[in-house]
């Protein structure tokens, strides 16, 4: 049976987090860090809880003394290599790509193996401040006392910097750039100075210390970043995943790790998700499976856009009707997805189910075709 969370105790800010929605990666593979850290014998960078092969393999999975730790990105082993070489450095990690390639994940495992958490993070946005940045101020004990440690507020950053930790930075090309410049003087000098206070307290990065920054290239002509930051950072760019395999082995592991943690009992339909992430491909590459041309949309059809549709179609199955999703169900959820942006995807989606989808064979495209009417005139 069920059981029912008790109501959020109005004193405290944070319920209990084993009932939230969504568990930070430390939380999550709590585990497996454990495991690890019992197991790891190698040399750890300076402040590091793990040394670079066990985050290695924390992050692309594997066999480690006897447990079985779950692959957790597609990608090439290098690319985890390299940014950890430059975790461990005195430069900051940027990563780049398209939306729903993984970075924001990639930045929080690696957040959450090398140091033990991932949730100091900076979100960036057109309304990102210096304060988010650098560390605001408790108002009320500033008018009280004036400025002190005690009114200080520390921006995640700033406690990454005392604690030797890994600060996450979301997105910072939508911020601009005079504000990402704030970072100039951390990332060069690796302190921060509080002039405020009355003896002008500096904060010095404890060992362990760095950032981790990502940034959509969809977005990145926004605010450009200046040239003395991005000589600060060394780029990354993590690529969709190349292989159709590799993909949907992703999407079916993935959903099935969201409908556990939702407690929705029922298995993915995996033939169904075959034609899902099929569609995904060949719409968003302009070549289908065969080498034919296709058309390409301009609505970004990721990865991360793959998972939360397969799983919205089961979701629509196991609640409406007591099954794990139909390939009507897929029709009608393209349609929110593949034609976000702009109306002719709509019409490139339907030609490519009137054209392509019929020349598939098998049950369920066969089906996918016929539920082409369910797609708005
Ligand atoms: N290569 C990959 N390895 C593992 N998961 C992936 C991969 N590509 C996409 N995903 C899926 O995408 C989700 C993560 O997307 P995430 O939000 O990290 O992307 P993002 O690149 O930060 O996107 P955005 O640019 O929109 O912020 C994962 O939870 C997973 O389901
Ligand atoms: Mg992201």
């Amino acid at each position: 049976m069920a059981t029912r969370s008790r109501p959020a105790d109005p004193a405290r800010l944070a319920p209990a987090s084993r009932t939230a929605q969504r568990l930070p990666a430390e939380q999550l593979y709590a585990d497996e860090l454990a495991h690890l850290a019992v197991h790891d014998t190698l040399t750890r960078p300076p402040g590091w809880q793990l040394s670079m092969p066990a985050v290695r393999s924390f992050i692309l999975g594997g066999s480690v003394a006897g447990q079985t730790l779950r692959r957790k990105m597609v990608c090439a082993p290098s690319l985890i290599e390299r940014s950890l070489v430059t975790l461990a450095s005195q430069r900051a990690l940027l990563l780049v790509g398209e939306p729903g390639t993984a970075k924001s994940l990639l930045s929080e495992l690696l957040a959450a193996a090398v140091c033990g958490t991932s949730t100091l993070t900076v979100q960036g946005s057109a309304a990102t401040t210096e304060d988010h940045i650098r560390y605001g101020w408790n108002y009320a004990l500033l008018l009280n006392q004036g400025p002190s440690v005690q009114a200080l507020v520390p921006s995640p950053l700033l406690r990454a910097m005392q604690n030797g930790q890994i600060a996450r930075f979301e997105e910072i090309t939508r911020c601009p750039p005079e504000v990402q410049d704030a970072l100039l003087s951390v990332l060069s000098e690796r302190l921060l100075t509080v002039p405020e206070l009355p003896a002008h307290d500096t904060v010095f990065a404890q060992p362990g210390f760095n950032l981790i920054a990502t940034a959509n290239t969809r977005d990145r002509g926004v605010n450009e970043m200046s040239a003395a930051l991005k000589r600060r950072f060394a780029f990354e760019t993590v690529l969709p995943i190349a292989d159709h395999v590799s993909e949907l082995a992703l999407v079916y592991s993935e959903v099935t790790r969201l409908l556990a943690q939702g407690g929705v009992p029922v298995t993915p339909n995996e033939p169904l998700l075959e034609v899902l992430v099929t569609t995904f491909r060949d719409l968003r590459q302009g070549v289908d499976q065969e080498g034919g041309a296709t058309d390409r949309l301009s609505s970004v059809l990721s990865t991360a856009e793959a998972v939360s549709v397969a799983h919205a179609v089961t979701l629509r199955g196991h609640y409406l009707r007591g099954d794990n999703g139909q390939p009507s169900d897929l029709v009608e959820a393209l349609v929110g997805t593949a034609a976000k942006d702009n109306a002719d995807d709509l019409k490139k989606l339907r030609r490519y189910i009137e054209h392509r989808a019929a020349k598939r064979t098998g049950e369920h495209w066969v089906a996918f075709h016929a539920a082409r009417h369910a797609l708005p005139q």
